[in-house]
């Protein structure tokens, strides 16, 4: 199985990290092809806790490590993360794609701005400057890694940019911002030094790596529901985060890809604004968030908690073609009893089983819930891990099969636990 990619089927947070780090100990290499900095992928080990926003996932398993053209490059953010990484004695083996663009400080001062200006419109963003780095490469002022190997180019291109993103500060936010040119310059072409080793053609990299016969793992940020297309515009990301992402954001082609995989959270969290349908605001979503320690990787920000809603799910699998499910954080149900799924909607009588295009629509959808009997609070779920599925309470195998059936993909991993060894392979 040479090109997998993997997805969030929900709002993000899925624990996707968990995943692609339990995975890459059997691939060769791990790409990101989207998103930024605004990604928190947690991994934990032998009781010790990683976050990544910028290094793809395989790093603890010393694997090759891309950052593809879909990606955004916070340049403070990936030197903070290479030095935390070499602290703990792994030396990140990087490849960077010199089509990512850059993200520079402006950009994240924008995005405050913009948020501000946006009031009820805006989506709780990170703050990373991600919307506007993207703006600016839609834009095509925007400045990309191989830029930063070229001084007379940055310059020439720093020029249009500083200026112009000056003047929107000043004269549309009446913001006044003072930005040096000559530092930002300065402090671009010392990165670009410090990364020329790294930077490559990544399309060329991993089309080279799969004509070989190595496992690429194409490691998804966000979820479906932030993507730019397809997720709950405008309280998305910008970005392309379905598997179709993994295509442009890296450069390879569609027949690349042999296995997609949805990972998804067996209830839903959302970080940010937006109508959650299935969003709990009683003492089960306060115990979702406290037992699943749902409080945001990037920004700290607690995260809204609900039942599990499958048509997100069932969304996500169209989109990106899902082959296999993932359930993660099934632990987290423990002791709620009876939990819900949600089927559908039903909007003005009528069921509604997809996310509809209209914002205003989808706020009127009423989730229709099915009950399932929930299993009790003490389980040990280590225990559970190295016994495999058969170690499962009777309910959480009903649980994880009516998804299945729900959802009509089979599930080949489920993670009971943040640790890398708290995880059960079903199938594959
Ligand atoms: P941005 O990506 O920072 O522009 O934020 C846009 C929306 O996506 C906001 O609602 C964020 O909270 C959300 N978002 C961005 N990245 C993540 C993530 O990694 N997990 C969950 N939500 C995210």
């Amino acid at each position: 199985m040479p090109g997998i990619v993997i997805v969030g089927t929900q709002w993000g947070d899925e624990a996707k990290g968990k995943i692609t780090d339990f995975l890459a100990e059997k691939a060769d290499c791990v790409v990101r092809y989207n998103g930024g900095a605004n990604a928190g992928h947690t991994v934990v080990v032998d009781g010790k806790k990683y976050a990544f926003h910028l290094l793809p996932s395989g790093v603890l398993h010393s694997k090759k490590l891309y950052i593809g053209n879909g990606v955004v490059v916070d340049p403070e953010v990936l030197t903070q993360e290479v030095e935390m990484v070499r602290r703990e004695g792994f030396e990140p083996d990087l490849h960077i794609s010199d089509r990512a663009h850059v993200v520079f400080g402006f950009h994240r001062i924008l995005d405050g701005l913009q948020e501000k200006l946006k009031g009820d419109l805006r989506a709780g963003t990170t703050k990373m400057g991600i919307g506007p780095v993207y703006s600016d490469k839609a834009a095509r002022y925007g400045i990309r890694v191989v830029d930063l190997l070229d001084e007379d180019v940055l310059r020439w291109k720093l020029d249009l940019l500083v200026n112009l993103q000056q003047k929107v500060m000043s004269q549309v936010y009446n913001e006044n911002v003072s930005l040096d040119r000559n530092e930002i310059l300065k402090e671009s072409l010392d990165f670009g030094r410090t990364i020329s080793d790294w930077v490559c053609d990544v399309s060329i990299e991993i089309n080279n790596a799969l004509d070989n016969g190595e496992t690429v793992i194409f490691e998804g940020a966000q979820g479906t529901m932030l993507d730019l297309d397809h997720g709950l515009y405008p309280y998305g990301s910008s970005s392309s985060t379905i598997a179709g992402g993994a295509c442009t954001g890296v450069g390879v082609g569609p027949n690349r890809i042999d296995k997609v995989i949805g990972v998804t959270k067996a209830y839903t969290s959302r970080v940010g604004t937006g109508p959650v349908p299935t969003e709990l605001q009683d003492e089960v979503g306060e115990r979702l968030r406290r037992v699943g320690h749902e409080y945001g990787t990037t920004t700290g920000r607690p995260r809204r908690c609900g039942w599990l809603d499958l048509v997100p799910v069932r969304y996500s699998a169209r989109l990106s073609g899902i082959t296999e499910l993932v359930v993660t954080k099934l632990d987290v149900l423990s002791g709620i009893d009876p939990l819900k799924i949600c089927t559908h909607y039903k909007c003005s009588g009528k069921i509604v089983d997809h996310v509809p295009a209209s914002l205003k629509l989808f706020q009127m959808c009423k989730p229709v819930y099915e009950e399932l009997e929930g299993w009790q609070d003490s389980v040990d779920w280590h225990k559970v891990a190295l016994e495999g599925y058969d170690g499962l309470p009777e309910q959480a195998k009903t649980y994880l099969a009516r998804i299945e059936e729900l959802v009509k993909v089979p599930i080949g991993l489920v993670s009971v636990g943040p640790e890398r060894r708290d995880t059960i392979v079903i199938s594959g």
